[in-house]
């Protein structure tokens, strides 16, 4: 048996079981043993953020329908989707982009709408006709009480342009800016949490090398105007060099360093299917989500050399699966099934597991693009697997992570071996201890054995099929169901079906 320790959790491997072997029938046991005393630095809402980027029908006929559409819509904001995130308590938004932040010019976004100008767009496609700028987009902040997380422009614009972005939107004195924001309409200052400077600078957001864009990224820093927090455009997943540089050069002009992390069930040519896979593209899609982990210890490896305080917060501020887009749909439009869901929920027992960095993580995205929570079709909306991942993991916001000793089973797919258990344990500001797992087996329930004491009462997620999701005419086909579980002599042990995540409450009140 091996045994493995990554950031706070013990993963040991007992067995390996072939699909369709002899030991099918049998339910196989996975223990917890959860450990009070070394807790960790708390889980940040605002891992459960959410990305918004102009794209597809991301926000035009997504989100914003425009206040004048047959759609019941509040400020041009569709009723129904924002009712649904309101739901989901979004902590906050990453807007406009994404590729497009770099070749975005903020003042086409502002004054009246019939003069905005119409610009073409570059990296997706169709035109931009700047209907949604500034002004729209701080009113969906605010409808949803969300955090702003600006993705500002270093590729095509100068330092000064940023700035005044800022000053526009944040500054209370009497300015030629905060003067022209007050005639379009806004009079108090608006809060802005986070800027990020830049976007993926190493590709779509100026194709920099690491030294180049260390420098800029200082530029740019020292002339933002305002308290935000300044997060560096980061690391695309494969790149130590360009977080050794940036950390060592910009280090001290930054808040935070991001990470992008896409899941793909194939590679970049041939991403894979969203619907309709088989179960090699189930395994290798787990199995790359659970790769974010390598990325994260990486990063912090690196950022830790350059930062023993842990002053720099870790985004990610894009993450989730990324398939092929069937003919004819919008830019980057995809559906989204229970393994999304698992994806999710993969990812988010890994942010857990990072809390000393990880303040911050943002879905790509939010409506109608990527891993979605929400898609809409003319009318009609619909709430994803993912959007149900997300509510199911609410009660982890604010929690303290605790340290989980997991003994799992393990599965083989093809030529690919998956632990069948996954699991994130913390404990609740109101003394209850919250338990997530995921069984990645796709064949066969698991049995989880804890040393926790008391009943168990949560939810459920699961489906029939591997792609099991909901449509606009099935839009309930994937919802959570109520899961309880008694505690026993021995401690609590909870049954989980094939392909599920439970999260429940353990204990008071
Ligand atoms: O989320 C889609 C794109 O993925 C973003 O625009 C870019 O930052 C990343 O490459």
């Amino acid at each position: 048996m091996s045994v493995r320790r990554i950031a706070g959790i013990m993963v040991a491997a007992t067995l390996a079981l072939g699909l369709g072997g002899p030991a099918a029938a049998q339910t196989p046991e996975a223990t917890i043993q959860i450990d009070r005393t070394s807790p960790g630095p708390v889980i940040e809402p605002a891992i459960y953020a959410q990305f918004a980027e102009h794209l597809g029908e991301g926000i035009y006929d997504g989100v914003w329908v425009g206040p004048d559409s047959p759609i019941p819509n509040t400020s041009g904001y569709r009723t129904d989707a924002v009712e649904a995130l309101r739901r989901l308590q979004v902590p906050v938004v990453r807007w406009p982009g994404g590729c497009f932040a770099d070749d975005y010019d903020w003042r086409d976004g502002i004054g009246d709408p019939a003069k905005r100008p119409v610009r073409m767009n570059k990296w997706w496609g169709g035109v931009e006709n700047n209907r949604v700028g500034t002004h729209e987009f701080m009113d969906l902040a605010e409808m949803l009480g969300a955090e702003v997380y600006l993705a500002a422009n270093m590729g095509s614009m100068p330092p000064r342009a940023m700035a005044e972005w800022l000053e526009y939107m944040t500054e209370g004195g009497k300015t030629t800016l905060t003067e022209e924001r007050r005639r379009n309409g806004r009079n108090k200052p608006w809060t802005v949490k986070y800027t990020g400077i830049g976007n993926e600078s190493w590709g779509c957001g100026g194709n920099m090398r690491p030294e180049y864009q260390s420098d800029l990224h200082n530029q740019y820093a020292t002339f933002l105007r305002g308290s935000t927090l300044r997060a560096a455009s980061g690391e695309g997943g494969t790149s130590d060099h360009l977080v050794e540089v940036l950390m060592q050069h910009s280090g001290k002009h930054m808040d935070a360093f991001t990470l992008h992390y896409y899941t793909l069930p194939g590679d970049w040519t041939k991403k894979g299917e969203a619907l309709g896979f088989n179960a090699d593209a189930w395994a290798k899609t787990l199995k790359t989500a659970m790769g974010i982990e390598v990325r994260l210890d990486a990063v912090s490896r690196i950022m830790d050399k350059h930062d023993k305080d842990k002053r720099v917060a870790l985004y990610v501020d894009e993450w989730g699966t990324w398939y092929d887009t069937p003919a004819g749909a919008s830019a980057l439009w995809q559906q989204n099934s229970l393994r999304d869901a698992m994806v999710a929920a993969l990812s988010f027992n890994a942010f857990h597991r990072h809390t000393d960095r990880v303040k911050m993580a943002n879905v790509a995205q939010m409506v109608n693009a990527l891993q979605s929570p929400v898609l809409t079709d003319g009318p009609r909306m619909v709430l994803t697997p993912t959007y149900h991942a997300f509510d199911l993991y609410k009660p982890f916001r604010g929690a303290t992570p605790l340290q989980a000793k997991l003994e799992t089973p393990r599965f083989r797919t093809g030529d690919i071996e998956l632990p069948a258990v996954e699991v994130s344990v913390a404990r609740a500001a109101d003394g209850s201890t919250q338990l997530a797992l995921v069984n990645l087996d796709p064949q066969r329930p698991a049995r989880v054995a804890t040393n926790l004491k008391g009943d168990a009462r949560g939810r459920v997620l699961t489906a029939a099929a591997m792609d099991a999701h909901n449509t606009f005419d099935k839009p309930q086909a994937v919802v959570p169901a109520p899961y309880a579980a008694r505690a026993g002599a021995k401690g609590l042990v909870l049954d989980m079906p094939p392909k599920s995540i439970v999260v429940v409450s353990v204990g008071k009140p």
